[in-house]
C-alpha cells in the first residue's frame, strides 16, 4: 500500500478530515480533504464534524482550528511549523503596547498566536481584512497587527490612519522588483499577481492583488494567459489544476534560493500526515484562559465578514 492509500484508509478508520493550506505540499494538497485561504479554512474548522482534523498547515492555523472546535481533537503534522510573521509580534511586548494605549482599538491578522488572539478586539485575514478595518469605530485610533505590509496596503484602501506593528513574513518579504520587471519585458503580457503581505514596491508593480484564494479565482476567471504570481509558489500546484493551459511563472526571490517556498509550511510532509493520523498527534492544545479571549475575537471576525 503506498501513502496515498494509507492516508485514504486512515481517514475513513478514524473519521478524520484534513484541512490543507494553498503553500503545502503538493503531495498533501492531493490528499486533502479540503483546500483553502485562512479564512475558508478557519470556516471548515469551524463546521468540521469529523472526530479528528488533521491541520496541514502552520501552528497558528491549527491553534485556530482547535478554538473555534474546541469539541474536536486537532492536530498537526509537524510543531515546528510557525511562522516568521506570528513571532514578530510576542505577546509580552504586545501587551504592554496595549497597556500603553487602553483607548486603541485592536485588530490582528490571523497570522498571530492565541494568546495575541486574546488580546485583540476582532481578527481579520488578508481576503476580509477591508471589511474587517471598515466596520472598526470610527471614534477610536486602531493599533493594526502584526503584518507592517498588509497593514500599510489596508490603511491606504480604506483611508483610515493606523498605528502598525512592525512585523512581516518572510517569504513574502523575498521578492525582486529588479527581477520581476526583467520577467515582465520577457513576457509583456503577463500579469503581476501579489500577495498583500509583500512588500510596497513589489504591490505597486501588481495589475491584481489578493488572498490565495483570490488570487486562484484571478488566475481562473481571467482573459489573460500568463502569470507572475508573487506569493509562497504552493498555490501554483492549484492555478495549474484549475486553469490548465495558463502560464504561471512564479515571482523571482532577491537570492538564488527556494525563499518562495515558506520553510514552516514545508516541514509538513506526505508521511508527517500518514503519521500524525496513525498516532493522532501531536495534538494541539489551547489554555483555558487564553481560549475564551481568542474564540471572542475571531468570532467576531467571521459575523463580520459575512
Ligand atoms: P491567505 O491564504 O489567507 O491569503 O494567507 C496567506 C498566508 O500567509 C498564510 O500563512
Ligand atoms: Fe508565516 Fe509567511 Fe509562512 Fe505564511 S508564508 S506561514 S505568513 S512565514
Amino acid at each position: 500500500m503506498d501513502l496515498f492509500q494509507k492516508i485514504e484508509k486512515l481517514k475513513k478508520e478514524k473519521n478524520a478530515v484534513i484541512l490543507a493550506h494553498y503553500y503545502q505540499d503538493p503531495d498533501i494538497q492531493d490528499v486533502a480533504d479540503f483546500i483553502g485561504d485562512s479564512l475558508e479554512l478557519a470556516r471548515a474548522a469551524q463546521r468540521s464534524t469529523a472526530d479528528l482534523i488533521l491541520f496541514a498547515g502552520v501552528h497558528f492555523m491549527a491553534e485556530g482550528a482547535k478554538i473555534l472546535n474546541p469539541s474536536r481533537k486537532v492536530i498537526l503534522p509537524d510543531l515546528r511549523a510557525g511562522c516568521s510573521l506570528s513571532d514578530s509580534c510576542p505577546p509580552e511586548r504586545f501587551a504592554a503596547f496595549k497597556k500603553a494605549n487602553p483607548d486603541h482599538f485592536i485588530i490582528s491578522y490571523i497570522n498571530c498566536s492565541a494568546a495575541i488572539k486574546a488580546m485583540s478586539d476582532v481578527i481579520c485575514t488578508s481576503s476580509n481584512v477591508v471589511k474587517i478595518v471598515e466596520k472598526a469605530p470610527k471614534d477610536r485610533p486602531i493599533l493594526f497587527a502584526p503584518d507592517r505590509n498588509l497593514g500599510r496596503w489596508v490603511s491606504e484602501k480604506t483611508g483610515r490612519d493606523m498605528t502598525l506593528w512592525q512585523g512581516s513574513c518572510m517569504v513574502h518579504e523575498t521578492f525582486s522588483e529588479k527581477k520581476i520587471i526583467e520577467l515582465r519585458t520577457k513576457h509583456p503580457t503577463a500579469k503581476l499577481i501579489a500577495h498583500p503581505e509583500c512588500e510596497e514596491n513589489i504591490l505597486e508593480n501588481a495589475d491584481y492583488i489578493g488572498s490565495t484564494s483570490n488570487l486562484l479565482k484571478f488566475v481562473i476567471e481571467s482573459s489573460d494567459s500568463e502569470f507572475i504570481v508573487a506569493t509562497e509558489s504552493g498555490i501554483l500546484h492549484q492555478m495549474a489544476k484549475k486553469a490548465p493551459g495558463k502560464k504561471l511563472i512564479a515571482a523571482p526571490p532577491n537570492q538564488n534560493c527556494a525563499c518562495n517556498e515558506c520553510p514552516f509550511m514545508r516541514l509538513n510532509t506526505l508521511e508527517k500526515v500518514a503519521h500524525a493520523l496513525e498516532t493522532e498527534g501531536p495534538e494541539i492544545h489551547v489554555a483555558e484562559d487564553v481560549m475564551l479571549g481568542a474564540k471572542k475575537s475571531l468570532e467576531r471576525m467571521l459575523e463580520w465578514s459575512v
